[in-house]
């Protein structure tokens, strides 16, 4: 076993770090307040390559590894968060099932662009009856000639303002029982019936849009559909394997930059004579912090081995989601508290990464359902 990043690994670390820290760390407070999309910021993270990081370079990508994509997503989420979902959406819930599972038109038409960042996706499978159990889905797509009729309402879906296309889940066999008769689909913004409902207004990752898709009679043709008609449901859920190591990354990014700023901070604050970096109370939290991050950090890479050598790595994704995103929580509220009245104010950073940190709890699957995969993982074995 060896721990030691490669040349190429460290290589993508360090452009993702430099990147990050003078593009799109300064302008992060700016673009929470205003809720704005960084277009600029992906366009040039699309020429850097990491928008499609794990996809092959004959399809756009940068033809690396999952395990760079991890190293990669850290250093942009601890710069700005809102920037590292835009960027694990279009990696893991868009390019990854067209390249896993769609055929070779399909990712010649699509998945070439969508990961040389030359266009976003987005992933429509939450309905607003269809959150944590998305089998249950009542979007349908009906056959008529070589298309299908879509019809039904995606609920928070990220990017899905922004992107040029994304990849839904619709019942095409309406009688099939739930999680059954699903089917996968790529449909482009633009198409008529393909209407973009309400923007959320959110609590952090502010400068990541996320809307509701209508789909109102939309017609998207029958080469659009991907994998196997009726096996789309599996698609969704081996998406998320990838997904969750994505927003695991994103977690353990914030998660870092809660320790670095808590690190800064508490050895310039001074009290009671000292600075509080001094105190007991003070060193027993940023120990704690660092520990967890490392715990986290582990994980998730062991996931993203596990995935670029081919291994089902459902169990190890939740696993490090899991872990990351309570990591990130903790070690903001942790960051607050030890910048004290400062940590509750704008001026400082750390109240946007506790803002940003509650949604790696929630989205790409719920702590809770993280633990039901898990224990289902491990009582099927
Ligand atoms: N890979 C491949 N196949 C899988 C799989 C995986 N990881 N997990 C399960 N399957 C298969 C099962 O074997 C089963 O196959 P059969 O039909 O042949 O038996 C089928 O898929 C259905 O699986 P389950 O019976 O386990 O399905 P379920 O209905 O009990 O649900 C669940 C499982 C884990 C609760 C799932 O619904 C889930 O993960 N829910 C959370 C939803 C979620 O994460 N949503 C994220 C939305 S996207 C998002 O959040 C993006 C964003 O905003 C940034």
């Amino acid at each position: 076993m060896d721990f030691r990043l490669t040349e190429e690994q460290e290589f993508i670390k360090q452009a993702a770090r430099d990147f990050a820290q003078k593009e799109i760390k300064p302008g992060a407070g700016e673009r929470d307040e205003k809720a704005e999309f960084p277009a600029d910021i992906v366009k040039s993270m699309g020429e850097l390559g990491f928008m499609g990081i794990a996809i092959p370079e004959e399809y756009g990508g940068a033809g690396t590894s999952n395990l760079s994509y991890v190293l990669a997503l850290e250093e942009i989420s601890k710069a700005d968060a809102g920037v590292g979902v835009i960027m694990s959406v279009n990696n893991s819930l868009c390019c990854d099932p067209i390249y896993h599972f769609g055929n070779d038109d399909l990712k010649k038409r699509y998945l070439t662009r969508l990961a040389s960042g030359e266009q976003l996706g987005a992933y429509a499978l939450t309905e607003p009856g269809a959150g944590s159990d998305a089998g249950s889905l009542t979007t349908t797509a009906v056959k008529d000639g070589d298309e299908y009729v879509l019809n039904g309402t995606k609920a928070f879906i990220t990017n899905g303002d922004s992107c040029d296309l994304l990849v839904t889940y619709a019942k095409t066999d309406p009688d099939a029982p739930s999680g059954k008769g699903i089917t996968s689909f790529v449909i482009e913004k633009g198409t008529p019936g393909f209407i973009v409902g309400k923007h959320e207004d959110k609590l952090g990752i502010r400068c990541s849009d996320c809307v509701s898709i209508i789909f109102e009679d939309c017609r998207v043709p029958a080469a659009n559909i991907i994998g196997e008609e009726g096996k789309g449901f599996k698609v969704a859920l081996a998406t998320l394997d990838v997904g969750r190591i994505g927003i695991g990354a994103q977690a353990l990014g914030i998660a870092q930059a809660s320790l670095e700023e808590s690190l800064s901070y508490s050895s310039e604050r001074v009290q009671f004579g000292k600075p509080i970096a001094a105190f007991q109370a003070i060193q027993w939290k940023i120990a704690d912090m660092a520990m967890e991050i490392a715990g986290s950090r582990l994980l998730l890479q062991h996931a993203a081995w596990m995935r670029d050598e081919g291994m089902r790595h459902t169990l190890e994704s939740s696993m490090g989601k899991l872990f990351a995103s309570e990591t990130a929580m903790r070690a903001a509220l942790q960051a607050v508290q030890i910048h004290g009245g400062y940590g509750y104010i704008r001026e400082y950073p750390v109240e946007r990464h506790m803002r940003d940190a509650k949604i790696t709890e929630i989205y790409e699957g719920t702590s809770e359902i993280q633990r039901l995969v898990i224990a289902r993982n491990l009582m099927a074995e």
